[in-house]
């Protein structure tokens, strides 16, 4: 590309993209394709370390390329792929498996968070998910990696395997800096406001595709707090049921902690509660129309995803031929 700082970011078609997922990293890319290189993709690569359904997988991961668009990343200003299309990627990862300690990979939260979930499922690529992860980024050298808070651990074994590398074979990765949101890094379920939002907590969590309704009916039901207090403060640690509903709406409309403290003084959450899924509703609303939209025109969905495949090969390739040579493997 140009000589611009180059940023990339994946998200898993795993589930149907979620409320985490758009305030957390992705509402932040679109501002990031003008000043930026941007790649973005669809680790789908990383979602078969729990068992899919391959229809189901298929088709979330085209629906979430429609999702990309509808939020506003343009496929002209920014290259969109599909992970599974660019071999590179694995490619890379194996040879960044023989330099990454099996006491590091053992010691990622998620992995035991999600060996625990899965137990009758522990495979070894639920173990080498960072590894892969690590020659995601690595392949395209970026300066920054946005992502939600419960990625970071990953992006900084990322760091610490690419530091390893350059320190045997001289600077071939840039060590990227992992980029996270001020608000909205970590949303909370929205029933169980202690544990993070996720798609496999289905009622605390809010869907892009949600109908307006549906989405006002999980806010009405979303967990306050049961202190005596009752009034709408930001404070996690005493509240999380309130502070996770001021941080969605805090990300949502751009107001400030000490706003919403001031708009919604003396008032209980009874009208607050309704105010953020108002909120939700109207931001979701265009990216969900669009979306609709974008899903009826497959073929230019499918020339999205043929070209991004080819920009992203492109830059891949040259990472991975640098680093073969640098290993010893012998050039085509
Ligand atoms: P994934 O698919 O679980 O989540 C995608 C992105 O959404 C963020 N996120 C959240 N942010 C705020 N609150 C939440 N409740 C919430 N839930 C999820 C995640 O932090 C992430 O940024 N391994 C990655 C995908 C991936 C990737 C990469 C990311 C694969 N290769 C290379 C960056 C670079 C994952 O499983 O994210």
């Amino acid at each position: 590309m140009d000589g611009k700082k180059v940023m990339l970011s994946g998200i898993q078609p795993s589930g149907d993209l979620h409320l985490g997922n758009y305030l957390g990293p992705l509402r932040h890319w679109p501002e990031m394709i003008e000043e930026f290189d941007c790649y973005f993709f669809m680790a789908d690569l990383h979602t078969i370390t729990v068992r899919q359904d391959p229809a189901q997988l298929r088709k979330r991961t085209l629906t979430q390329i429609a999702q990309y668009i509808a939020c506003g990343l343009d496929p002209e200003k920014c290259v969109l792929f599909v992970q599974s299309h660019v071999p590179a990627h694995t490619q890379l990862s194996w040879v960044l498996n023989c330099y990454t300690m099996f006491g590091e990979l053992n010691r990622m939260t998620q992995f035991k968070d999600k060996s625990a979930k899965h137990a009758e499922n522990v495979n070894a690529g639920l173990f080498t998910y960072p590894v892969l992860m690590a020659a995601d980024i690595l392949i395209y050298q970026p300066d920054f990696v946005p992502v939600g808070e419960d990625q970071k651990q990953h992006v900084e074994i990322c760091r610490d395997i690419a530091e390893r590398f350059n320190g045997v074979y001289g600077d071939v990765f840039r060590v990227p800096e992992p980029y996270i949101a001020k608000v909205g890094a970590r949303i909370m379920s929205l029933n169980t406001p202690d544990t993070k939002m996720s798609k496999s907590l289905h009622e605390g969590c809010v869907f892009l595709m949600e109908k307006p309704e549906d989405i006002m009916r999980k806010f009405k039901r979303a967990v306050t707090d049961s202190d005596t207090e009752r009034c709408v403060r930001y404070a996690p640690a005493e509240k999380p049921g309130v502070s996770n509903l001021m941080q969605i709406y805090a990300a949502a409309t751009g107001k400030t902690y000490e706003d919403i403290e001031a708009e919604f003084a003396g008032q209980g959450y009874g009208k607050f509660k309704p105010a953020v899924g108002e909120a939700v509703a109207e931001t979701l609303r265009p990216i969900r129309e669009e979306t609709e939209r974008l899903l009826a025109d497959k073929a230019y969905l499918e020339s999205v995803y043929r070209a991004g495949a080819e920009k992203a090969s492109y830059a891949a390739e040259k990472t991975l031929r640098k680093v073969y040579k640098k290993v010893g493997f012998i050039a085509r």
